[in-house]
C-alpha cells in the first residue's frame, strides 16, 4: 500500500565501493551513490518556469557547497516555487562536500532531469529538490526514505540487538545534546568482540529542532525491524530526508577532517572576508 505510486529509482553502485585500509582505519571520502528516489508520476516540461527554478535552486546549492556543509533555499511563487537544500555529513572537508553536491546533481541531472522532486542520498552529502514544503519540523520530514543492510547476521546469541539499541538511542542522545559541537552529528564505537568494533552515527539536518531531529532519528531506528534484519545484519544504513543513520561492524566515519569531541573546545572562527 505504501508508496505504491512512486518509483523506487534504485541505483546501481556506480562509483567506487567504500574500501578500507584496515591497519590504519583511514577512510577516503570516495562518493558513493548510496540511493535516490524521484517521483514517477510527476514529468515536467523542460520549457516550464519550474524546471528554470529547479536549475536555479540548484545552481544555489552547488556554489554554496564550497563553503557550508548546508544550505536550503527556495526559488520562484505559487505552483513554480522549488524548494531544495543539501546536507553535507561534517566529518567530510569542504572540498568533499563540493565534489559530492556536484555529484548528486550529476546523477539529478541524469536520473531526475524531468522529475517535479528527487532526493538523491551519497555516504557523504545528500541533496533533495521539491515543490512540497521542506520544512525541517512538518510534513513529509521521514518520506521517500532509503535503506539497505548487510545479507550477513551475526549470531543472535551476541547480545548484538541490544547493542545496536542502546547504542543508537545513545548517540541520538548525544547528537541533540547541547554540548555537541556537531550539531545533530554523533557517532561512536563500541567493543564488540567478534568484529571490527560496532561503528554507530547519526546526522540529521542542523536547521531542525531538538525535538523533530530526535523524532525523525527514532522514527528511523524504528524503522529497522521492519525494512531489514532485526539488529542481526552486520550493517544497516536508513536515510530520510531529514535525518539519517548507520551502523557497522566495520569502521566508516571519513578521517577528511579532524572531528572534535563534545568536549573538546571550538577554535575561534576566523572573520569572514
Ligand atoms: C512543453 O511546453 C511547450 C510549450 O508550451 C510545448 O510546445 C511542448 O509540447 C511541451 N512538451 C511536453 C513534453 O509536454
Ligand atoms: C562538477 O561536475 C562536473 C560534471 O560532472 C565536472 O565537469 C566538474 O569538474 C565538477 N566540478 C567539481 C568542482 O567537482
Ligand atoms: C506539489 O505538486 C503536487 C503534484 O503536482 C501537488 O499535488 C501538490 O499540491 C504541490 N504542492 C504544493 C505545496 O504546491
Ligand atoms: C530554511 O529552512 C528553515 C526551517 O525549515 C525555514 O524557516 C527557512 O525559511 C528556510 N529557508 C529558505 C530560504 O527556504
Ligand atoms: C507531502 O507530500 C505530499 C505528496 O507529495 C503532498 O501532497 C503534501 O502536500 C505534502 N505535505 C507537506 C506538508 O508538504
Ligand atoms: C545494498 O548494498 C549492497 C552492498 O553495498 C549493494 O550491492 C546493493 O546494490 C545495495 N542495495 C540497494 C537497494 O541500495
Ligand atoms: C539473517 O537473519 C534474517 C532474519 O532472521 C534471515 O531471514 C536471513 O536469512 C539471515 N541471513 C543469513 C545470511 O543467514
Ligand atoms: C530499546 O531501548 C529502549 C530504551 O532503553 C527500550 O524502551 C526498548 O524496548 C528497546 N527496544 C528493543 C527492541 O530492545
Ligand atoms: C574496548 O576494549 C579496549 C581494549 O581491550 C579497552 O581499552 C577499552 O576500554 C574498551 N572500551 C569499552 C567502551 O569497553
Amino acid at each position: 500500500m505504501k508508496r505504491q505510486n512512486v518509483m523506487i529509482l534504485v541505483f546501481q553502485i556506480l562509483l567506487l565501493t567504500l574500501t578500507q585500509i584496515a591497519s590504519a582505519e583511514t577512510i577516503e571520502p570516495q562518493l558513493d551513490l548510496t540511493g535516490g528516489q524521484c517521483r514517477e508520476s510527476e514529468i515536467i516540461n523542460t520549457t516550464s518556469t519550474y524546471y528554470t527554478n529547479i536549475l536555479t535552486v540548484l545552481s544555489n546549492l552547488r556554489s554554496s557547497s564550497s563553503a557550508e556543509h548546508f544550505l536550503n533555499t527556495s526559488v520562484g511563487l505559487g505552483s513554480n516555487r522549488v524548494n531544495g537544500y543539501y546536507v553535507c555529513r561534517p566529518d567530510v572537508s569542504l572540498d568533499t562536500c563540493e565534489a559530492c553536491v556536484n555529484a548528486t546533481i550529476t546523477t539529478i541531472d541524469e536520473f531526475c532531469f524531468d522529475r517535479k522532486e528527487a532526493t538523491i542520498w551519497y555516504d557523504e552529502c545528500m541533496i533533495r529538490y521539491t515543490n512540497n514544503s521542506v520544512s525541517a519540523t512538518e510534513g513529509n520530514g521521514t518520506d521517500p526514505w532509503h535503506f539497505n543492510y548487510s545479507t550477513f547476521n551475526v549470531s543472535a546469541t551476541d547480545g548484538f540487538p541490544a547493542l545496536v539499541n542502546t547504542t543508537m538511542r545513545g548517540l541520538i542522545s548525544e547528537a541533540v545534546s547541547p554540548d555537541n559541537v556537531h550539531k545533530f552529528f554523533a557517532h561512536g564505537k563500541e567493543n564488540f568482540t567478534s568484529f571490527e568494533g560496532f561503528f554507530g552515527m547519526v546526522l540529521c539536518r542542523p536547521d531542525m529542532t531538538v525535538e523533530a531531529c530526535e523524532s525523525c532519528l527514532l522514527t528511523a531506528l524504528g524503522r529497522i525491524p521492519s525494512c531489514c534484519v532485526d539488529s542481526l545484519s552486520t550493517w544497516t544504513t536508513i536515510m530520510l530526508p531529514n535525518c539519517q543513520l548507520r551502523y557497522d561492524t566495520a569502521q566508516f566515519i571519513f578521517d577528511d577532517l579532524p572531528l572534535l569531541s563534545p568536549s573538546s573546545t571550538l577554535p575561534t572562527p576566523a572573520p569572514s572576508p
